[in-house]
């Protein structure tokens, strides 16, 4: 290791940039923002380095450099000059005196580096590829910034908020790390990031007060997994799912989303398949609420969204009568997946101003639905759960006054790479699905943005 990672605390300290370019201007303003006086030496300063200065009442001299100028005190020197003899002299002018040095462009002479900084105020993650590659170091940023939530300052600042209080009441420093530990991963944190700050504090307060019950004390994230393709997922639901610690899944949730989760937590098929449930609703929720009250960090992985189509509005009923914590994270849906993969604008200017969503499951072998007013011009249906029930579905809307000839299509396993589109009209789509042999799950969608199918399909999965 090339470089001693260490946190300056550079307020009051005071730091002589060489050059008044760019780059000067941008080293001078890190400077500042860590609370330190700059004064600049440049022949030619921009006149924005020159009013930023004067903010920190430092000086600027419009002069040649000058080797005494590094004997007024300096904590750190900044050569920044586009002149590489003048940035050499610089370093070794420092060097002498043993003052840092850092040289713009030129590794090889800096005793420190400016690293690139992730700033979750107060929190700052510095990020630096030890001079290999400035490339290097900004693919490493974006990469952690997507891991990193922005909420993450607030957070930072609750911890630092209790922390003197919560040593005080939990004085075993292991007991303390579980606690935080559980802050961090638990419901306290999440509802400070998605923004219930006021919520999270009185939470903590609650949990500092009585740290054995909130030890004991588990919760629930209801996550949309979104229709199969694994990259659908968002970002907070994947970050939950590594946090959580048991997880109910059913059978929408695909193969390649449960192959991501880490080893070692506990996986529960709940089902289910059309009227195959192998575990009922009611006991679904009831199982939730026992796993929360053990004190598990639970996720229960649902197929698309939870609140379109998924009773994940009678799981959280349960979770709310029960006390136990929880929260909702949305999923791309069905329709939304299906039409975006295989090409379906589901409105469109020129065909559709409106979509409804509608359950075409079967019941009593027949599907039960406010027919005459399904049907309408300019809109498109959008048909969940409608594979048994196609002909029935196709028949009714011709039945109530739409043309046999509207554009429908079946959508089968869409987003996957199994997905296969069916297009064809009310009256064909039906033997057209049955000859084909598909399989559910399936979405159908009715309306003219089918057609829009032949010129914008996009994703081609191998066949
Ligand atoms: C019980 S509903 C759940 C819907 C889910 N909550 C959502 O928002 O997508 C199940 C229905 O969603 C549709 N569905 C789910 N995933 C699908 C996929 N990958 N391709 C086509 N249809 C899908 C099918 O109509 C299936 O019968």
């Amino acid at each position: 290791m090339k470089y001693l990672p260490l946190m300056h605390d550079f307020s009051g300290c005071r730091c002589l940039v060489v050059g008044g370019g760019k780059v000067a201007l941008r080293r001078a303003q890190r400077v500042m923002d860590a609370g330190g006086t700059v004064d600049v030496i440049a022949i030619d300063p921009l006149p924005e380095i020159c009013g930023l200065v004067e903010q920190c009442a430092g000086k600027v001299e419009s002069r040649a450099y000058v080797t005494d100028d590094i004997d007024r005190g300096y904590h750190l020197v900044v050569a920044a000059t586009d002149v590489k003899a003048v940035n050499r002299q610089v370093a070794r002018d420092c060097n002498r005196r043993s003052v840092l040095v850092n040289v713009v462009d030129d590794s090889s002479l800096c005793d420190v580096v400016f690293p690139i900084v992730i700033d979750r105020d107060p929190a700052q993650i510095a990020i630096s590829s030890g001079s290999a590659s400035p490339q290097f170091s900004r693919l490493l940023r974006d990469r952690i910034n997507t891991f990193v939530p922005h909420g993450y300052g607030r957070l930072a600042k609750l911890f630092g908020k209790y922390r003197r209080r919560v040593n005080r009441k939990i004085p075993v420093i292991r007991d303390r790390r579980i606690f935080w530990n559980k802050v961090v991963h638990g419901y306290i944190a999440e509802g400070a990031l998605s923004g219930n700050y006021d919520q999270a504090e009185s939470q903590l307060q609650s949990a500092i007060s009585d740290p054995e019950h909130f030890r004991a004390k588990g919760e629930v994230y209801l996550v949309g997994a979104g229709p199969g393709d694994p990259d659908l997922l968002t970002m907070r639901a994947f970050r939950l799912l590594q946090q959580a610690e048991t997880i109910l899944y059913d059978r929408l949730v695909s193969r390649e989303i449960l192959d991501r989760l880490e080893a070692g937590k506990e996986l529960v098929y709940v089902g289910k398949q059309r009227a195959n449930h192998v575990l009922p609703q009611n006991d679904i929720n009831e199982l939730l609420v026992r796993h929360a009250l053990r004190g598990r960090r639970v996720a229960r992985l649902k197929g698309g969204d939870p609140f379109i189509f998924g009773r994940g509005g009678e799981e959280i009923e349960t979770l709310a009568e029960n006390g136990v914590p929880f929260q909702v994270i949305p999923g791309i849906s069905a329709a939304n997946g299906c039409a975006s993969y295989s090409g379906i604008p589901l409105t469109h200017r020129d065909h559709a101003q409106s979509v409804r969503f509608v359950t075409g499951q079967l019941q009593n072998g027949t599907v039960n639905l406010d027919w005459k007013n399904l049907v309408a011009p300019g809109q498109t249906l959008v048909f969940y759960m409608g594979l048994r029930g196609l002909p029935i579905i196709c028949e009714k809307l011709i039945e109530h006054g739409c043309d046999q000839d509207t554009p429908a299509a079946v959508i089968e396993k869409g987003t996957t790479l199994d997905q296969k589109t069916h297009v064809s009209t009310l009256k064909q789509l039906p033997g057209l699905v049955e000859k084909s042999g598909v399989q559910a799950p399936t979405l159908t969608i009715v309306g003219s943005v089918v057609t829009l199918h032949a010129s914008l399909q996009w994703f081609h999965p191998p066949q």
